[in-house]
Formats: C-alpha cells, sequence, structure tokens
C-alpha cells in the first residue's frame, strides 16, 4: 500500500473497518438480540408475600421426607444419628394453616442435605415451591442456601422461577412452628416467602 495516495489509503482502511464490525455485528445477533420486556408481555414488577405451613413426615404410610443417603458410620456415631452427609429427598404438602388437614396450596418439592454436626443443625436446600391455587397454579418459585435450624428465624434466598415467577426474586423466612415428634414423626414448619416479580 506504500504506493497509494493517503486519501485512497484511508478509503482502504476505512472500508476494512466497516467489513469488520459488519462481521462482528452479524455473528452477535444469531446468537443473542436485544429485546424489551414488553415484547414477553412483563409489564410492572411487584412484590408478593405468601404465608403457609408445611409438614414434614418422616416416619410412617404417609412419609412425604424421604431418606436417600447417609454417612458412612464412625468409632463414636452410628450412620442413623449423623447429619453430615445425611441427604433427603422432599414432596411436602404446603398448607394455609399449620393442621395438615387445612386448605393445600402446593407441594414443597427438592433435595436437602445435612452440612453441619447434628448439634448446628444446619441443611442446604434446594428446592421449588410448586403452587396449585388460582392464578398460582403451576407456577413455582425456587430457594436455595443455607437453613440452620437452630436459629428462631432462618432466612433462604429465592433465586428465580417459572409460570407467573419468571424472573422471580427474593427470600423466604422460616422458622420451626412445632419440632420433629418422635410419635408422630412430623415436624410443622412456618414459611413467609416475599418475592419480586411481574
Ligand atoms: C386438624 O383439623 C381436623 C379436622 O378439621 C381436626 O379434627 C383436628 O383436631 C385438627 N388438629 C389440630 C392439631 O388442631
Ligand atoms: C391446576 O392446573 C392443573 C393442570 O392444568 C389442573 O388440572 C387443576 O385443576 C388446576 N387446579 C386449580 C385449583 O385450578
Amino acid at each position: 500500500m506504500s504506493n497509494m495516495s493517503p486519501a485512497k489509503h484511508l478509503l482502504v482502511v476505512t472500508m476494512l473497518f466497516l467489513s469488520l464490525s459488519m462481521a462482528v455485528t452479524t455473528s452477535q445477533s444469531s446468537v443473542g438480540r436485544t429485546m424489551s420486556k414488553e415484547d414477553i408481555g412483563l409489564k410492572t414488577e411487584k412484590l408478593t408475600h405468601f404465608h403457609f405451613f408445611l409438614h414434614a413426615i418422616i416416619s410412617g404410610p404417609n412419609i412425604d421426607d424421604v431418606n436417600v443417603a447417609l454417612p458412612p458410620p464412625t468409632s463414636t456415631t452410628p450412620a442413623a444419628d449423623a447429619l453430615f452427609g445425611r441427604v433427603d429427598v422432599v414432596d411436602i404438602p404446603m398448607t394455609i394453616g399449620p393442621n395438615i388437614s387445612s386448605e393445600r396450596i402446593g407441594s414443597f418439592q427438592g433435595v436437602v442435605a445435612g452440612v453441619s454436626p447434628v448439634e448446628e443443625l444446619t441443611y442446604f436446600m434446594e428446592v421449588a415451591f410448586i403452587f396449585t391455587e388460582g392464578k398460582y397454579n403451576g407456577s413455582t418459585l425456587v430457594m436455595l442456601g443455607r437453613n440452620q435450624a437452630t436459629m428462631k428465624l432462618r432466612e433462604l434466598p429465592i433465586v428465580g422461577g417459572t409460570g407467573i415467577f419468571r424472573f422471580a426474586r427474593g427470600y423466604a423466612l422460616t422458622r420451626t412452628y412445632s419440632p420433629f415428634d418422635t410419635k408422630t414423626g412430623i415436624a410443622i414448619y412456618e414459611y413467609d416467602l416475599y418475592a419480586l416479580h411481574y
């Protein structure tokens, strides 16, 4: 290009730059494209509060909290008494009141793992709240986080959702309404969810 006039040189460089940037734009738009929230029907973000109870039934005929893995036993602790390394799968009814025969509004499904010694009662939970009532029917919220049951009030993040809860985020507050009863095999937990969604 050394024998080109400066003007010609500039033209060539500009054309090269243009074709390069066009190639970049084209390859970007084939992967993702910017759109507005209205394009998929998202309007105003709102905050919804839910209040309900869970009945974890660990033994008996209507079991809804199943232990699927236990840690290896140690010389001092039999596996069944250990918490760290214990994994449960749950499908627990969500009800309006603390009585299990009160109105059912959904299911709490997921995996709960023990992550502490038994004295600290700490779990890591990855669960979905599946709503089955009214306009929430079929929509889910997903909760992921640490739950230390020795604390009166625990907070876990709500990290997303489906259906009317697309793009949801928020937090859950939970407390033990009635601790695990060895006679009935039932523990009752109270939940307050605060979720931002469209
Ligand atoms: C739960 O409700 C049932 C039916 O309404 C009632 O018979 C029972 O006593 C209630 N249980 C408690 C613990 O309140
Ligand atoms: C919830 O949706 C399911 C599946 O579409 C339907 O069978 C059920 O009757 C609905 N329940 C309520 C309470 O609307």
